[in-house]
């Protein structure tokens, strides 16, 4: 086999192995588990948990990232029918769920169509794979009890929030009742972002010591625009390079602190390496074992 192949094989080998060890209290230091300018390796986030290697967004994919000593999980959030916050990235129950099955004359079957005891009823782990039968897609308020259970961090994404007026003063009263808007939390454990700009101008007007961040690449000319209400520009990697990140790091966001970017999605070495040479102070990945292992020899 070619050398890069089995590589590659090895580390799908070890993240399957990392995730059926037992979780660990305390997680290890991770890379990028620092406050800005500490160091410069990026921190790096689990997307939709560990999501290569557990079904997205499922309290076992953030099971699976705490396992590998991930303190940071992302995840997507989008609300019910009956007014429920659930955690899930489409806007539809079809990809990730057995919806199609379990209620058959519902097409087109999005979100905010069903109620949360609709959804309670779905098979979110069998698409994946039949380790993870019976996994059921969480609320937040689960999800959050886990994260914080794990003693882990995250980075809050509002999904397609136009569909859903009100959910940032929503998120945030949740927020609030599972005790995540205190100081140790806000400055430290949580980040609230989203494709969005309205949607994050309302975050952080209406709690601006949450830390924020803008996903997408805006135009270096009108950065300092979104320097008013983000501390965070996560572009696609494919929009990333050494002087985007320069004009971004250029600018002091809302907490007098410099603007950071956070790329997505990353789920191979050389591209995270080429990121963080790039300058980037985080990488949101599917296979955080991977790119984690690439940066700690950066
Ligand atoms: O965190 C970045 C990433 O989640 C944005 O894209 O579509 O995976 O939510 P998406
Ligand atoms: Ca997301």
């Amino acid at each position: 086999m070619h050398a890069r192949a089995v590589a590659a094989t090895t580390t799908a080998l070890l993240g399957a192995v990392a995730l059926l060890l037992p979780a660990s209290g305390a997680l290890a230091h991770e890379v990028g588990d620092r406050r800005p300018g500490e160091f410069a390796r990026p921190g790096v986030i689990a997307h939709r948990g560990a999501s290569a290697y557990a079904p997205e967004n499922t309290l076992a994919a953030v099971d699976g990232a705490a396992r590998m000593g991930i303190a940071w999980v992302e995840n997507d959030v989008q609300r019910t029918k009956d007014g429920t916050l659930v955690v899930i990235h489409d806007d539809t129950l079809r990809r990730t769920t057995d919806a199609e099955e379990v209620f058959p004359g519902r097409a087109p079957w999005k979100v905010r169509d069903f109620t949360a005891a609709d959804i309670a009823r779905l098979d979110a782990g069998s698409w994946f794979g039949p380790a993870y039968a019976g996994a059921r897609v969480p609320t937040l308020e689960q999800y959050m009890r886990r994260v914080e259970h794990n003693h882990q961090k995250l980075l809050l994404e509002i999904k397609n929030p136009e569909l859903y007026p009100g959910i940032e003063r929503e998120t945030l009263k949740l927020l609030g009742n599972e005790g995540w808007l205190d100081r140790r939390h806000v400055e430290g454990r949580l980040v609230v972002q989203s494709f969005s700009a309205d949607s994050i101008g309302t975050v952080h007007a209406l709690k601006p010591a949450v830390t924020t961040a803008f996903l997408g690449a805006p135009a270096p000319a009108r950065l300092p625009a979104y320097a008013a209400f983000t501390d965070r520009i996560n572009p696609s990697y494919a929009s990333v390079s050494r002087d985007y990140v320069a004009a971004v790091h250029a600018l002091t966001g809302p907490h007098g602190r410099p603007l950071e970017v956070f790329t997505w999605t990353v789920d191979d070495a050389p591209t995270a390496l080429r990121a963080s040479g790039d300058g980037v102070d985080g990488v949101i990945t599917n296979r955080p074992d991977v790119v984690r292992g690439a940066l700690r020899g950066w």
